[in-house]
């Protein structure tokens, strides 16, 4: 049987060396709890992102900008775009404009604070690829906003499909629970999509809209 927690901490190891900025982010998340999607999870986002030569991202639940600052390094590298920051949270939002600078992204984000699926509604369309780290209870509804904003050949990338295993509890009805539940029903069953639940950290869906 493999260890869960020696399983993370390897896939963490194998991630090359980053910045001293990007450190501190992930301390900053050890110290606070503050839920980030970790270096794998990161990583394996960034190398998604330069994998399709993705030049526009829209983030759904930003933070303060970890994972946003993999998404712009592949922009970044793909020739140049935008990622949109989007968080309902001022505080976070300004974090991560200080935090993204740093890092020598300022030209590729733009900051919004509010709901993110409203947010993305009145965002003008389409983008190459669509993060969703937001509330889980809201993951159902996001889903046709998503579809709908994402070109043909894009790609969907959603985080915690295991919710620290909640969603294998069948007694478990929580409504964050519960809405990861739907949103796998919802993605998995439609045809316009194509996707996995690649295991890495807390269970990424990665889905390729047709
Ligand atoms: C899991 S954290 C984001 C972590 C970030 N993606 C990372 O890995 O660095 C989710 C953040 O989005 C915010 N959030 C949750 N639901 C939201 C929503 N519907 N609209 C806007 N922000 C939301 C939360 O307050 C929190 O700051």
């Amino acid at each position: 049987m493999i260890d869960i927690t020696q399983l993370h901490s390897y896939l963490d190891g194998l991630v090359p060396e980053r910045p001293a900025e990007m450190h501190d982010m992930e301390l900053y998340a050890q110290e606070k709890k503050f839920p980030i999607i970790g270096p794998a999870a990161g990583y394996y986002c960034y190398q998604s992102a330069r994998l399709i030569g993705a030049r526009r991202i829209f983030e759904l639940g930003s933070g303060y900008g970890y994972s946003t600052a993999w998404f712009a390094r592949a922009v970044q590298e793909n020739g140049g775009g935008v990622v949109q920051h989007v968080v309902w949270d001022e505080t976070l939002s300004h974090m991560a404009r200080e935090h993204l600078t740093k890092l020598g992204f300022a030209d590729l984000i733009q900051y919004q604070v509010g709901e993110a699926i409203q947010t993305l509604r009145q965002t003008e369309g389409p983008f190459d690829l669509i993060f969703n780290d937001i509330d889980k209870e809201g993951y159902p509804a996001s889903l046709p906003v998503i579809r709908a904003k994402l070109r043909p050949g894009g790609m969907l990338i959603v985080d915690n499909m295991f919710y620290d295993g909640r969603v294998f509890d069948k007694t478990n009805k929580e409504e964050s629970v519960e809405g990861i539940r739907e949103f796998t029903r919802l993605i998995t069953n439609d045809p316009a999509w194509i996707s996995t639940i690649v295991p890495i950290r807390d269970g990424l869906m990665v889905a390729y809209k047709q």
